[in-house]
């Protein structure tokens, strides 16, 4: 398997698809698989006829975490000097909505890499954790952070304090999963959320996500004036005026992403 095959990528017309593809170790995200995501994503975002990104792993596992084989012997000295996971931060950069697609295991690092999505599709058979304390660690990519946002201090302490695995049906009761669906029917599902945000218009679905994600940054204040800051900025976009002329003249809109 060369580097390029362990993350295939393919094109649904304007929705773009990575899947993580080393189904024998359950995904294991390690450095090389890193390093495809964030270039694959960074290129991604780059190209006007992408509209959305859609990542999916296999049905047992979207991703069993980072791979504990190549962390196991590393030094404290040798992770803080190559910042080892910052890499991932890349992914905050992608202003193209992300789409994580999530059937069977996703533990620690693959928990965290659906967390960096904007949408969570999960299959009935998913299960969400942070086990790393179970490894004398804690959470690497982000889940202290991303998890606690996301669900609130007592599920995250939760699952951070003792591991615990959680199963779909959960994960969607406390917000960790926006859909939840048969297995059979999570990439069809996840494809369809995908097209539906690809087939907007990309300055609206760009700003849309910019400013929900501003949220988490900023008060409350600062992030309604962002907010009205760009709604305004949409105006001077010609698919505003064909969004609401589609409206008032009852037939679909033709966006034209500019
Ligand atoms: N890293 C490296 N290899 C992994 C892995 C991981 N995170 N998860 C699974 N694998 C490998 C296994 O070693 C095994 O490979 P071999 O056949 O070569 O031994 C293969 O994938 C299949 O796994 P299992 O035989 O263990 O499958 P299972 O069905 O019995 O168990 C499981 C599934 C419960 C998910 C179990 O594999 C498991 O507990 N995995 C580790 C989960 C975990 O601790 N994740 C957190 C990692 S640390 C992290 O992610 C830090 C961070 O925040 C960045």
């Amino acid at each position: 398997m060369t580097e390029a095959d362990i993350v295939l990528e393919s094109r649904e017309g304007r929705v773009a698809i990575l899947t993580l593809n080393q189904p024998k170790v359950l995904n294991a995200l390690n450095a090389a698989v890193m390093g495809e995501i964030v270039r694959r994503t960074a290129a991604l975002d780059r190209d006007p006829d992408v509209g959305a990104i859609l990542i999916a792993g296999s049905d047992k596992a979207f991703a069993a975490g980072a791979d504990i084989k190549e962390m196991e012997d590393r030094s404290a000295m040798e992770l803080m000097l190559a910042d080892w996971l910052s890499d991932w931060e890349a992914l905050e950069r992608v202003r193209t909505p992300m789409v994580a697609a999530v059937s069977g295991f996703a533990l620690g690092g693959g928990c965290e890499l659906a967390m960096m999505c904007d949408v969570i599709v999960a299959a009935d058979t998913a299960k969400f954790g942070q086990p790393e304390i179970k490894l004398g660690v804690i959470p690497g990519m982000g889940g202290s952070q991303r998890l606690t946002r996301a669900v609130g201090k007592y599920k995250a302490m939760d699952m951070i304090l003792t591991g615990r695995i959680i199963d779909a049906a959960e994960a969607e009761r406390i917000g960790l999963v926006s859909r939840l669906v048969p297995a059979e029917q999570l990439m069809d599902e996840a494809l369809g959320v995908a097209r539906t945000i690809a087939g907007f218009s990309k300055p609206a679905t760009l700003a849309a996500k910019e400013a929900t994600n501003r949220a988490f940054e900023v008060g409350l204040r600062e992030g309604l004036l962002h907010e009205r800051r760009i709604f305004h900025a949409l105006f001077a976009g010609g698919d505003q005026k064909e969004g609401m002329a589609a409206f008032r003249e009852k037939r679909p809109p033709v966006f034209r992403h500019g």
